[in-house]
């Protein structure tokens, strides 16, 4: 189909906490890309975000800290606001679901899908706090741990041993707000019946070609669709939210995954009076750029939302990522394990580009990938500085040099294969950026635009015009070179400006400066052309576009990153049984392990440890802390052990470690796999596990004494 507009939309973030990299290398860099390239091709285009201002882990937050959900999201909502204006990300609108125009388009259509008598009414027992007054989410429900005695596991799963759990399983189950101990309460909530979309999601999903869509993507919606759709319960018992606009509902609000998508529509309401344009004519493209864990939200509750209304457009794509690890660890924002976006502007004032190049140069398009501070610094030193900035510096400073400091003029008699060639490479690489942006392959794309760098540099080595400067007998028929040379290699840093202005829109935006032309030249239909800067036009000089990154730089972040992760790990061991002396006194920091009372030798005797090595290690589904191991353990003995490490190690990594492994511990099941032991490592200071395998390779089996 031809589309006539777009209309864009990035997840709406949290205002619960700031943003970190993760969630602009997921999310709003790959959106933002997407849209400055389709802003530069002239469409009619709208890209829309907003802060999500509602939902459980805001009005806990806000009871935590003694605050009002409403000083809660203000706050973040402009931190957020602020990071993503910072990092240029350019949203027509950022909006709040805390609006008035939010409240009423989200209770409009909640009202409409009860009109037409879709919603299932159902009575069931909730978990309830009485001393707070507020029913509780299963996260909020806080006991021991019935697999591992973990005295602060979750209601829904234990972050210790990784069961997954329910409030019943706890044992001294307790409120994670009062630590009263819950309550069992009716309440009557409004289901959204998902289950009588199935065949239709599946038409539109399965057989309607969405295998287009990413791998991933696709994967997830399938494996939903195959394994059966239930009604969903659509809202929730809370103060804070969008009330249901029903007159028996009094202290209820729409469930935050039932407004939260709407939001995408109220932002495009406040943005333009032209708003049902984008959302109700059928010739509009709508793309949702998420990351992977809202992948179900919008393949397929609010489409099935969407078509139970009636009357709107649905997804033509939903490009959604995979999450971005740090430093080899997944992200974690209770153990601070994280790069905040308003820390980085702060620490690396004015390098937007150097973060958003490494962002989408690493993007976790198709699977999880890591961040670290050091690839950060060879990138934009051996990347970004070495190639790009590089190539653009030497050409203008040798256009002042050897040409007066204007566009030198191009001598047809003087023309060489090798410009020829190039500029071919101009214009094929137009086509493979522009074939790899309307894909959403934001890491081809940009890849494409540094090889046509990396191709100037070598053109310009190879033509040596500083060279060819230095022989004034031959100095008529050398300027000619030089001339044609440079003309080119400012033409192309012309091009390259308009191919780099979505990925890297401050550098491209410098380079207009130093090139004295206006933004239209950045416009799509420019790029592929050799006449972008006349002949004989005065250039200014050059700007450095990169600076280098220093080691001492590097080595601040990630100190900042242990000490973050430091504190956040001492306080969280004392959170959730804040109220009760005696347990907090039993929950030493990291740095400081409790000592554990003393054992007789019998006691230690009958612990067989044997020494083992992994040959297997694969990540055990739905379980973000466990790896199902297999281990040598000698005289052609292999075991399955399932360990809590998932988050430590990458499995690939740890093949073919040694381990010390606890060989009598009794069988247990864990996610359906059956463990036999457990395996030793040494938890340091900071949270991380080490391995203590000997320094010499000792035989499997061996015992260890
Ligand atoms: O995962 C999140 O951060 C959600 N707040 C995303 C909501 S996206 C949309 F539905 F608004
Ligand atoms: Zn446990």
């Amino acid at each position: 189909m031809d589309f006539k507009r777009y209309l864009i939309t990035a997840a709406l973030p949290y205002a619960n906490g700031p943003v970190h990299i993760g969630h602009l290398a997921g999310c709003y860099l790959p959106a933002d890309i997407y849209s400055r390239y389709q802003r530069a091709q002239k469409r009619d285009i709208k890209f829309v975000c907003g802060s999500d201002e509602h939902g459980v882990p805001i009005t806990i937050r806000a009871m935590r800290e003694g605050i009002t959900p409403q000083d809660v999201v203000d706050k973040y909502n402009t931190i957020i606001k602020d990071s993503f204006e910072a990092m240029g990300i350019s949203f027509d609108i950022y909006s709040r679901t805390s609006n008035k125009v939010h409240h009423e388009t989200s209770q409009a259509f909640f009202t409409k899908l009860y009109n037409d008598g879709l919603f299932e009414e159902r009575e069931s027992e909730q978990y309830y706090d009485a001393e707070k007054d507020i029913f509780l989410a299963d996260r909020y429900i806080i006991g021991t741990c019935p697999v591992c005695a973990n005295p602060n596991a979750y209601g829904d799963q234990c972050e210790k041993c990784g069961s997954t759990l329910s409030p019943e399983q706890l044992i001294n189950p307790r409120s994670a707000l009062s630590n009263a101990t819950p309550q069992k309460k009716m309440t009557k909530h409004w289901y959204f019946p998902l289950n009588k979309y199935e065949d239709w999601l599946k038409e539109w999903i399965v057989d309607g070609k969405k295998d287009e869509w990413k791998a991933n993507v696709y994967g997830q919606c399938k494996s939903w669709i195959d394994s059966g759709l239930h009604p969903r319960a659509m809202t929730r018992d809370s103060t804070w939210g969008v009330p249901v606009p029903l007159p028996d509902a009094k202290g209820k609000v729409l469930y935050v995954w039932f407004d939260a998508p709407i939001g995408y529509i109220s932002a495009t309401k406040e943005l333009t009076a032209q708003w049902s344009d984008y959302w109700c004519k059928e010739d509009t493209k709508l793309v949702h750029f998420i990351g992977k864990d809202n992948i179900v939200f919008h393949c397929i509750i609010f489409p099935a939302m969407l078509k139970a209304h009636g009357g709107f457009v649905l997804p033509e794509n939903v490009p959604a990522n995979e999450f971005l690890n740090i430093e080899g660890e997944k992200v974690s924002t209770s153990r601070n394990w994280a790069v905040w976006v308003d820390e980085y502007i702060k620490d690396f004032p004015d390098q937007q580009d150097a973060l958003r190049y490494v962002l989408c140069a690493n993007a976790p398009e198709t699977k999880d990938n890591d961040f670290t501070w050091k690839d950060f610094q060879d990138k934009v030193n051996g990347e970004l500085a070495a190639t790009f900035g590089n190539f653009v510096n030497r050409a203008f400073v040798l256009m002042h040099k050897l040409c007066k400091g204007r566009v030198p003029a191009v001598h047809p008699d003087a023309v060489t294969e090798m410009d020829e060639n190039l500029i071919k490479d101009i214009q094929a690489a137009k086509v493979k950026v522009e074939n790899a942006l309307e894909s959403y392959k934001f890491r081809e794309g940009l890849n494409e635009v540094m090889d046509l760098a990396r191709k100037g540099n070598k053109y310009l080595q190879d033509n040596a015009p500083w060279s060819l400067a230095k022989t004034p007998e031959l100095q008529a028929e050398n300027q000619k070179r030089i001339d044609n040379c440079l003309h080119l290699c400012l033409q192309l840093s012309a091009n390259l400006a308009i191919l780099v202005n979505p990925f890297l829109p401050f550098t491209a935006k410098k380079m207009c400066y130093m090139m004295k032309v206006v933004d239209r030249m950045l416009e799509w239909e420019h790029a592929g052309k050799l006449d972008l800067l006349k002949v004989n036009y005065p250039l200014r000089a050059p700007e450095i576009l990169f600076r280098k990154i220093e080691d001492a730089e590097v080595e601040t972040q990630i100190e900042k990153l242990k000490s973050n992760l430091k504190k956040a790990t001492a306080a969280m061991e004392t959170k959730p049984t804040e109220t009760t002396t005696a347990e907090a006194a039993a929950a030493a920091p990291a740095d400081a392990p409790a000592k554990k009372a003393e054992i007789t030798y019998d006691d230690f005797a009958k612990i067989d440890l044997r020494v083992g090595t992994i040959v297997k290690a694969e990540k055990v589904e739905k379980a973000d802390k466990l790896l199902k191991l297999e281990l040598d353990m000698g005289n052609n003995e292999m075991r399955t052990v399932v360990s809590g490490i998932a988050m430590h190690f990458n499995p690939d990594d740890i093949v073919g470690k040694q381990v010390t492994v606890v060989a009598n511990l009794a069988p247990r099941k864990m996610r359906g796999i059956e463990s036999n032991g457990m395996i030793l490592m040494a938890q340091n200071a900071d949270g991380k596990l080490i391995f203590t395998s000997p320094l010499e390779t000792a035989d499997n089996g061996s015992e260890v004494k």
